[in-house]
């Protein structure tokens, strides 16, 4: 049904088109707003911004519902592979199991690294952080394969978006085996994508890895719950670096280094140094939960509150259950587990986090689960960059697809100085 909005500026009045978007979220049109009022809008962090219409992925914060390209992600994460799921999300629909096998031979066949990029990770400092290095790495892949998808042809852009999928993952592993200064694993086509990387990983001369089928299908939940998530900063970052025409590649570079921040992607590793220091500081959270809620402290209960969620994040309610299930699986005891619970149960229950509508997200268990792994603390959100992957492919190349695609520009109200003269600086007392 299609309505409009009346605003009413200096008795003037104004009609705005209201949009509806599939699932009844409703929308103001303020496109032509500047050119008819002079006026724009002002939205600090974008919170009421749609900046894009989409048909990927859909989210009610208020219900805790998520689904790709319409199929709840929890039906994907107990039915689907990452690798389908991939799929499903950059083309659309799930495919026919012959499309699957195409795909699964393409993630094989570009699986390998250029060997000179190797010389690359080994003139980062030991020190440096993974992220940093595969913002920088996923950036020069441009200049091995330049061959970007400039005719807009199907099958050289599938290529690109496989060669991102399956070199990213590759690029992962290999960064953790050269800051352990050990020989690096190549992808062998015997695997599948998941086992693939924990073979990666974990495989050494001294110590052949066992592939466990269940850790394996429990890798490939976590990567499906991370796989796309609408519009969150780091999407937006590949959008809108990817409105001024850059290639792919760059754009999924910034969506790397935009993840990396502690208040979204980065938040895996934050969560499990928090709880951490509270196991260290003798296991009580109410001195953290006390902190959280002081206004002159900055501390934040790290894995705690979402922007769109104001209910449980329904990806946060699977990890908690994959958490157990792993270490019972490795018969393994995690203390942070039981610190992570206790935290959760007495903030749950403050007024301050109710009546902030504050819920754990997926941050606040997927440390944990990635403990259990064995995949290291400074790894954490490379395990989150791989599985958003096919949400930024799927993003750009819907945004490149767009007829009504531009360059992204917000505008802003200035605050600042009036019009003033120059002085000369010896005319400066
Ligand atoms: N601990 C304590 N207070 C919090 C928290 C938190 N984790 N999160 C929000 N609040 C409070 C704020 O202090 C603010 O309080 P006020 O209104 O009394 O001033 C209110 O809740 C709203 O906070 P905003 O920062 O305005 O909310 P926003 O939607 O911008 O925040 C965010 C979302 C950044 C995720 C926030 O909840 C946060 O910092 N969480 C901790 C970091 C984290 O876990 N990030 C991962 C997010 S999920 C992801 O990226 C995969």
């Amino acid at each position: 049904m299609e309505s409009t909005a009346r605003l009413i500026i200096d008795g003037k009045t104004f009609e705005l088109p209201v949009i509806e978007g599939t699932e009844g979220e409703r929308a103001l049109d303020i496109s032509d707003l500047r050119k008819e009022t002079g006026l724009i809008t002002l939205d600090p962090g974008y919170a009421n911004t749609g900046s894009c219409e989409s048909s990927i992925t859909f989210m009610d914060g208020e219900k805790g519902i998520l689904r790709y390209r319409g199929i709840p992600v929890e039906q994907l994460a107990e039915h689907s592979s990452f690798r389908e799921t991939a799929y499903l999300l950059i083309n659309g629909e799930l495919p026919t199991e012959e499309e699957l096998n195409r795909f699964s031979e393409m993630l094989n066949d570009h699986s390998l690294i250029h060997e000179d990029m190797r010389s690359f990770f080994e003139n980062f400092p030991r020190r440096a952080h993974p992220m940093g290095i595969l913002s920088s790495m996923v950036n020069g892949l441009r200049a091995f394969y330049p061959e970007l998808p400039q005719r807009n042809e199907k099958e050289e852009i599938n290529i690109t978006f496989t060669r991102l999928l399956s070199k990213v993952r590759t690029l992962a592993a290999m960064s953790y085996k050269i800051s352990l200064g050990h020989k690096v694993v190549s992808p062998s086509h015997r695997l599948s994508y998941c086992a693939n990387f924990l073979n990666m990983m974990f495989d050494s001369p001294v110590r052949p890895y066992a592939i466990d089928e269940d850790l394996v299908q429990a890798l490939n939940v976590f990567w499906i719950l991370h796989a796309d998530h609408e519009q969150n900063c780091s999407t937006s970052a590949v959008r809108l670096v990817g409105s001024a025409r850059v290639n792919l590649y760059a754009a999924i570079s910034a969506g790397i280094a935009a993840l990396w921040g502690p208040l979204h992607g980065g938040a895996n590793q934050a969560v499990v140094e928090m709880l951490q220091q509270i196991y260290d500081n003798g296991g009580d959270p109410a001195p953290y939960i006390a902190r959280a809620k002081d206004k002159s402290d900055p501390f934040r209960l790290m894995g705690f509150g979402h922007r769109v969620y104001k209910t449980y994040d329904p990806r946060g309610c699977i990890m908690e259950k994959m958490c157990a299930k792993v270490l019972k699986k490795l018969k393994r005891k995690d203390p942070l587990l039981d610190i992570a619970k206790r935290l959760e149960e007495v903030a749950l229950k403050d007024s301050y986090f109710i009546d902030h509508n504050l819920y754990p997200n997926l941050d606040f268990y997927s440390g944990i689960f990635l403990r259990a792994l064995g995949i290291p603390l400074n790894m954490f959100t490379v395990m989150f960059a791989i599985g958003r992957l096919p949400g930024w492919i799927s993003q750009w190349k819907e945004s490149i697809d767009d007829p009504q695609w531009k360059l992204h520009r917000p505008r802003q109200i200035y605050i600042g100085p009036k019009e003033r003269d120059y002085i000369p600086i010896e005319e400066k007392s």
